[in-house]
């Protein structure tokens, strides 16, 4: 049978049951059923609609018929209606192509879709107005039919959909997702009883609402309709109409305001709105995911996510206090005076001491955060180019959830079994070299090298400890011994007796500028241990001396330096807080890159997320010199919690390959950077790896003068900005970027062309 055929036999059931004669039938495009538009012989036009002739199908039409009869009612020419067949009802059952099928027809509305018309303000306030009169209308309707209608694209179940996540193949657009859902489960799921509910139109996208004259003219397909939180008509509304906007809240604002206008919205719904669209845009990735699994041919469903994902890729650098903000202003109510910066410091400094440093000229008051943004307590977004302990990413909802399930579960010390401890303890040490095969958990980086001079000095018997100048490894007493940083400067106490330092191998500002100069400072190293040869337990580096100013040790200085100290019956100590979990791109831990293999590392900031951990990690020969009779014991290191959260980390930064991030982004950032300093002699030094970059600013290229003011003032400013770094260094004189590892090329093309439009004002 040909088409021709097909139209024939449509035509003769349409005469059949509806009495209608129709002169041409034309196919249309539709996402489910099948949608023909026919028209008669005098010229009136119709949607007729085909569908599988199930009771659930035909108990559906009915009520949404009867809805729609009402709708019609109100305003007439606004909404479809639906028309009734020979039999009284408004379907007709019929078997067509292949087998029984039912057929509705609905009148037909001119007008051009949402999606292509031109968006103005006023189109955007009409909608929001039409939206509002339609959900008037539909509170007075009753139907037990919708009523317990249950589907997926119902917000109100969104959770429901978790399960589905894993549709999304690519773990870094899937974790915004995750992120959603997280947010979802702690904002609205405790709030959805509370919101009142009505049946609702529920898929006000931009093909179901047409214009005319610029304004909104009439709603079609209500197939979806549920009984559902009546925010959530706003929610899917808004959700489609911020596509393809550079100030999605902004449009988002004219709809709120035409809504509120006739149907006056509560604080509570204005309140859960951007976590409702963030979910509304969530469950179209993960469905159309789905299809896409389901369908890979399917390149339609591949297009039609993109905007979705553009939309969601702003949404997560969005505060979700600035959005509500926004969205009550659009709705007249007031909002909260800006935070008092001034009243927090003092509450602040009335219960905590002062010693305790603030960062910033202008203090930042911090809310909440998401992978790389920060949001401030007014709602501000600021993008992070410098807190490396959310390594993966601020609160990055598999390490979320992995504390959150096993907090609930069991936290507990390591005198009793339980699974995590060997589990994390294995996955964390196949990370090493074979010799690095044991770890003790503690619960910070100061722990941790506390621990690691004990052990050394448990191990050798010897005491002296060899540090790097101006190295920092932690704020114990033994902590504050071992980091020429805080020993030497400003209230530091001095140099211990059996503290020997070494000269910082720097090939930018130190005693030998040339590029491979790691073995000139060994051999100088060497000269200032020979008096103490044979006595020193230790000797303690960072790859890359972060406080320093991110100054990466000479090349080759760790080759001649590790079995000089090894020679004499000292170990060799990596502190890997800063450099450690692949963030300097190259390698996944520092000493990697200066080819050579430590006795003890130092573990911590970026192992937990921010959740507190940190580990020593040795060899056997010296994890059993230290069980020597005395207990090792800490009360939170190692706990299955931490431990969780630990695999955690681990799982993303290979699931999300960060450490390749690291390298690609990093170079990128550099190359960058590189290209500034081209331009502007104040910038002296680009130096670092993968994200942990340092730019050293100075005065004179000849002379080298730091160039500390400036550094503080870019510091600063850049915070003015919304964009976050830190100084250091001798002189501070050092901008330190060392971002989240999921930080990308967009965000270092931000940091650079903020710093270049800062340049240009001094
Ligand atoms: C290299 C290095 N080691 C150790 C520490 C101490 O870690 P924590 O602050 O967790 O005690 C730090 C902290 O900044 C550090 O940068």
């Amino acid at each position: 049978m040909d088409l021709r055929d097909n139209d024939k036999k449509l035509k003769n059931i349409l005469k059949e049951n509806f009495n209608l004669d129709i002169a041409t039938v034309h196919q249309l495009v539709g996402y489910a059923n099948l949608n023909y538009k026919v028209t008669d012989t005098i010229g009136n036009k119709y949607i007729c609609k085909e569908l599988p002739a199930t009771r659930f199908n035909k108990e559906l039409i009915a009520a949404e018929s009867t809805i729609l009869r009402q709708l019609a009612e109100s305003q007439p020419g606004f909404y479809q209606k639906s028309l009734r067949a020979r039999n009284n009802e408004f379907l007709c059952e019929d078997s067509y192509i292949n087998g029984p099928v039912i057929f509705r027809v609905l009148s037909w509305l001119d007008g051009i879709f949402f999606k292509e018309t031109n968006h103005t303000p006023d189109l955007l306030k009409s909608f929001g107005q039409s939206l509002a009169r339609m959900d008037l209308e539909l509170k007075k309707t009753a139907s037990i039919v919708i009523r317990a209608r249950q589907i997926e694209w119902d917000l109100q179940y969104f959770l429901n959909l978790q399960g589905k996540l894993n549709h999304i193949s690519d773990p870094s657009l899937r974790k915004m997702v995750y992120y959603f859902f997280i947010q979802f489960k702690e904002f609205v799921f405790p709030e959805l009883p509370h919101l009142r509910k009505s049946i609702i139109h529920n898929d006000a996208n931009d093909w179901n609402v047409l214009v005319q004259d610029g304004k909104v003219s009439g709603m079609i397909d209500f197939g979806d309709m549920v009984y559902a939180p009546l925010i959530q008509e706003l929610a899917v509304a808004l959700t489609y109409s911020m596509f393809r906007k550079d100030d999605p809240l902004k449009w988002a604002a004219y709809i709120i305001a035409g809504y509120h206008e006739i149907l006056p919205l509560e604080e509570k719904e204005l309140e859960l709105l951007y976590y409702l669209i963030a979910a509304r845009l969530s469950m179209s990735v993960i469905l159309s995911s789905e299809g896409i699994q389901n369908n890979p041919e399917n390149e339609y469903l591949l297009i039609s996510q993109k905007p979705a994902w553009d939309l969601l890729n702003k949404w997560i650098a969005i505060s979700p206090d600035m959005a509500e903000k926004k969205f009550k202003e659009a709705a007249g109510i007031s909002v909260p005076e800006k935070s008092d910066i001034q009243k927090d410091l003092e509450k602040r400094h009335h219960f905590v001491s002062k010693v305790l440093s603030v960062s910033y000229d202008k203090p930042v008051k911090m809310k909440r955060a998401a992978f790389q943004y920060m949001f401030d307590a007014d709602g501000n977004t600021f993008l992070d180019a410098y807190n490396n302990i959310p390594h993966v990413g601020h609160q990055h909802p598999k390490v979320v959830e992995a504390g959150q399930r096993q907090m609930a579960l069991l936290n507990t010390n390591t005198r009793y079994l339980y699974d995590q401890l060997a589990a994390y303890a294995e996955k964390l040490l196949a990370k090493f070299p074979t010799p690095l095969n044991k770890v003790f958990f503690v619960n910070s980086g100061s722990a941790a090298s506390d621990l690691a001079i004990r052990m050394a000095q448990t191990y050798t018997s010897k005491q002296n400890i060899v540090v790097m100048e101006h190295g920092y490894h932690g704020h114990t007493r033994l902590g504050v011994d071992i980091s020429h940083y805080k020993f030497s400067s400003m209230g530091g106490a001095g140099q211990k007796d059996y503290i020997l330092k070494a000269p910082i191998p720097d090939t930018y500002r130190g005693e030998f500028r040339e590029k491979n100069a790691g073995a000139r400072y060994a051999d100088q190293l060497n000269d200032l241990l020979k008096p103490a040869e044979g006595q020193i337990a230790a000797f303690i580096a960072e790859p890359i001396v972060g406080c320093g100013g991110q100054v990466p040790l000479a090349p080759g200085y760790l080759k001649e330096v590790y079995p000089m100290i090894q020679k004499q019956g000292g170990v060799c100590i990596s502190d890997e807080v800063q450099t450690g979990f692949g963030r300097i791109g190259t390698h996944f831990w520092g000493f990697e890159a200066q080819e050579v293999i430590p006795d003890i590392v130092v573990l911590g900031k970026p192992m937990g997320n921010g959740h507190p951990i940190g580990a020593v990690v040795t060899t056997d020969e010296i994890a059993n010199s230290f069980d020597n009779g005395m207990e090792f014991f800490s009360s939170f290191g190692g706990n299955p919690v931490s431990c969780e959260i630990g695999m955690a980390v681990l799982d993303v930064i290979e699931e999300e390959q960060l450490q390749q991030n690291a390298l690609e982004t990093g170079n990128y950032f550099s190359k960058l950077l590189c290209d500034l300093q081209n331009q502007y002699p104040v910038i002296g030094d680009i130096r670092g790896s993968g994200l942990f970059l340092g730019v050293e600013f100075i005065k004179d290229p000849d002379t080298l003068e730091p160039n500390t003011e400036l550094a503080q003032f870019l510091k600063n400013k850049l915070r003015e900005n919304f964009i976050l770094v830190s100084t250091d260094g001798p002189y501070d004189s050092v901008i330190k970027m060392k971002p989240p590892m999921c930080f990308n090329k967009f965000n270092s093309d931000e940091v650079v062309g903020m710093v270049e439009k800062l340049l240009k004002t001094c």
